[in-house]
């Protein structure tokens, strides 16, 4: 079994378009999507599960499209609070949070913070995430700390937002498209890439199921031989 899987949830705007409904209902069928996965996650005893809800990128959509989204993401956080706690779930914030309204970054910290002792699912929510300023914000971080001519790869992995967690094993990607799109590119250097044709909002157990599967077929020799 993987033990991080990490998703590209792709598709919510186009699932929308198809159905000639405007992209926050995309959006916001994306969102019960979300509450699947986490449940396949906790069903299957996955131990880290990253999902990739806003990117550095998607900063330049439409004002609308933004705000919308920001909406779903302080709806979410306030409706979802009890069932992270209940569900022992311990929450984490990839990305630069300050972007979004003061009052949903003071949700999101104090979820983390009541949450940072819970042992179960380690969940990700990459929001304003990039992985080049990801990287570039790792080696300033190195750079401050420490004031050395030479920067190691531990350095950089241990100042990264993922510090403490295991490379991704698994990437998924529904929506079609066959690319990386600025994620996690440094803990993805070893992924096994699921790429799913369908759209986000139409996600269901099979699919995941399907990318298990998929995960258990591939041999991982790491770039070494099999013996
Ligand atoms: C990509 O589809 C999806 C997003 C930019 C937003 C993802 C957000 C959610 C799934 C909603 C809630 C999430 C959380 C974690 C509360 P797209 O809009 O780029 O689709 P398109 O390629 O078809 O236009």
């Amino acid at each position: 079994m993987p033990k991080h899987i990490a998703v590209i949830m792709d598709g919510n705007g186009r699932w929308a378009q198809k159905r000639h409904l405007p992209r926050s209902i995309g959006h916001a069928k994306g969102l019960s999507s979300v509450q699947k996965i986490i449940q396949y996650a906790h069903e299957f005893n996955i131990k880290c599960l990253t999902l990739y809800a806003f990117s550095t990128e998607n900063s330049g959509r439409p004002k609308s499209e933004i705000k919308d989204l920001t909406s779903l993401f302080d709806k979410t956080i306030t409706n979802e609070s009890n069932k992270i706690l209940d569900n022992n779930i311990k929450l984490n914030i990839l990305g630069d949070i300050s972007f979004f309204p003061k009052s949903l970054q003071i949700k999101i910290s104090n979820l983390i913070d009541k949450t940072s002792q819970n042992n179960g699912l380690t969940l990700n929510i990459a929001l304003n995430y990039g992985g080049r300023t990801e990287i570039t914000q790792s080696v300033n971080r190195v750079l401050k700390k420490k004031k050395i001519l030479k920067i190691t790869e531990k350095d950089i992995q241990n100042n990264l937002d993922t510090k403490n967690l295991p490379d991704v094993d698994l990437l998924i990607r529904t929506g079609g498209e066959r690319r990386l799109s600025n994620f996690l590119i440094w803990q993805l250097a070893y992924a096994e890439l699921f790429f799913e044709n369908s759209f986000w909002p139409d996600f269901k157990k099979c699919i995941f199921i399907n990318a298990l599967y998929f995960y258990q077929s591939r041999n991982r020799r790491f770039g070494k031989l099999n013996n």
